[in-house]
């Protein structure tokens, strides 16, 4: 095995994808280029594969690695949420399929100087696109106590959220927090030894939240879904793997509601809303790993897949 980015439902995204000769795909979260690698390993006849990614470094990396198949794809360090602009800038109007796989990638989670884990010590970053201002260390050491709780609570469902807010604000009246080892010894000392979780690591809620504030993750989402179901060409599918309740329940809504012929409020007793559905829903539940899967890459484990098609 290699130090790429293990991608996950691998098989299950690219039959839900369902590329065909000629098709243009766009990987929105190109990562280490595990699924677009993927795609033209398996449908080398595609028009072309266009890959987004945030992070610099993951798109030098992938570029590399999809270097054999040079006239098959285009990358773009950009945002998922600017996907019709990314698009029509180069002259493309509609595509045939879009696959998104949420979070972050191996490469960046590892890396000590991002920031991202609890387990390595490294500056308190956390930004997957390094232009960005706003790090880990200016959330927990510049938001209010209110704020940061809210954060732990919406985006980490941290019982102890309160506490912890608490005690990050208290120590940063000393002196500012600076590293992800000192966040995490902190957070752990936040939880009372009997409430802390044996499965999981105690920071692991709140840094996952962090990740999300930071990255404004949620809002990204929320764009990019509308924007992707209209730039799909009739037939075209869509792929999404999440891994955060919330997520799956954005993409959940987006496809539901894009999928329903009537979206007039429930008390209306005859339709006058005239919404034109532009989904049918693939997965009426999302696709989860196997059990296998899971064994082999336990960073599966959360994943959830959920498919459309354009009408
Ligand atoms: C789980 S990884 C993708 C892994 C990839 N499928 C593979 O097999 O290597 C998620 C990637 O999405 C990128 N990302 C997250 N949010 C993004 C956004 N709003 N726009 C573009 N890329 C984003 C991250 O930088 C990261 O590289």
């Amino acid at each position: 095995m290699d130090n790429f980015h293990q991608p996950v439902l691998l098989k299950e995204t690219i039959t839900l994808l369902n590329c065909h000769p000629g098709g243009i795909y766009v990987d929105g979260t190109t990562g280490e280029g595990g699924h677009a690698l993927h795609i033209l390993k398996t449908c080398p006849n595609i028009r072309l594969l266009i890959g987004i990614d945030r992070d610099e470094d993951n798109i030098e990396q992938t570029n590399q690695r999809l270097s054999p198949f040079k006239d098959k794809y285009f990358l773009v360090k950009g945002n998922f949420s600017e996907i019709k602009k990314i698009i029509s800038h180069l002259k493309i109007e509609a595509v045939d399929g879009v696959i998104l796989d949420l979070g972050v990638s191996s490469h960046q989670l590892l890396s000590p100087s991002r920031g991202f884990s609890f387990l390595v010590d490294g500056p308190l970053d956390m930004r997957t696109d390094r232009q960005q201002k706003t790090t880990a260390g200016n959330v927990v050491n510049e938001f209010s106590k209110e704020e940061l709780k809210k954060i732990f609570w919406n985006y980490g469902e941290e019982k102890w959220s309160a506490a912890i807010a608490q005690r990050i604000v208290k120590r940063r009246r000393e002196t500012p927090i600076t590293t992800t080892l000192e966040l995490a010894n902190l957070v752990t000392n936040a939880i009372p030894a009997r409430a802390r979780p044996r499965k999981i690591h105690p920071a692991t809620r709140i840094f996952q939240a962090l990740r999300i504030a930071v990255n404004d993750e949620l809002t990204h989402l929320e764009k990019c879904l509308p924007e992707a179901i209209d730039v799909l060409t009739p037939g075209g599918r869509m792929a999404v793997i999440s891994f955060h309740s919330l997520e799956d329940r954005i993409v959940k809504t987006t496809f539901r509601e894009h999928s329903r012929a009537c979206i007039c409020p429930p008390r209306i007793p005859q339709c006058r809303c005239g919404h034109i559905p532009k989904l049918k829903l693939l997965t009426k539940k999302p696709i989860l790993p196997t059990t296998e899967e899971i064994s082999q890459n336990p960073r599966s484990r959360s994943a959830r897949l959920r498919g459309a098609e354009k009408i």
